[in-house]
């Protein structure tokens, strides 16, 4: 059965008619040709589809296309402001957080759904009782990891993502904590 639905995504409003079955995922790369995100395992494991709907993170490949009608689609793509990247995106480049780059725009969006996470003051399964109060727990690394951890990278670019999620975290003009150590740990 098809249905008609309207998207919009990264701004830009488009309708289609998809099969009631397509995933969000498929309308985004297989109907809109919007490659961004990209499809690694297509069963909700690894999240290389990683979007932001109505400004949370979901892996598309488990959400219907039916489903996101109505709802704002962001990706890694339309992050960006005025020709400039997202905070997440400088602090990837900086910290070298990306090798293949196969898994990147999932992670980016991810990060960015991390950041807004915390600063709404939601807990991890790695956040202690009682932290956070004003602006959410800290994104301590042991945190970022905890967050991150639905996002997989077969490069273990790990050490540089966690340190850009770190950067992107902190505010302007604090001092970084003691680096990060490089490897594929996480
Ligand atoms: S393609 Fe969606 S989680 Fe892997
Ligand atoms: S950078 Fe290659 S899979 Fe993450």
């Amino acid at each position: 059965m098809d249905a008609d639905i309207s998207l919009t995504v990264d701004g830009q409003s488009h309708d289609l008619r998809v099969d009631t079955r397509t995933t969000l995922l498929d309308a985004l790369r297989e109907h809109l040709h919007i490659t961004s995100p990209k499809k690694g395992c297509d069963h909700g494991q690894c999240g290389s589809c990683t979007v932001l709907l109505s400004g949370r993170r979901v892996v598309s490949c488990l959400v219907l296309a039916v489903a996101a009608e109505g709802a704002e689609v962001t990706t890694a793509a339309g992050l960006g402001r005025d020709g400039r990247p997202h905070r997440v995106q400088q602090a990837l480049v900086e910290h070298d957080g990306l090798q293949c780059g196969y898994c990147t725009p999932g992670q980016v969006c991810s990060a960015v759904g991390v950041l807004d996470e915390a600063a709404a003051g939601w807990p991890s399964a790695v956040t202690p009782p009682g932290a956070g109060g004003d602006g959410g727990p800290a994104l301590t690394a042991a945190e970022i990891r905890e967050r991150m951890s639905g996002n997989l990278c077969r490069c273990g670019a790990y050490a540089g993502i966690v340190a850009a999620v770190e950067e992107a975290a902190r505010p302007a003009g604090e001092a970084p904590a003691a680096p990060a150590p490089r490897g594929g740990g996480r």
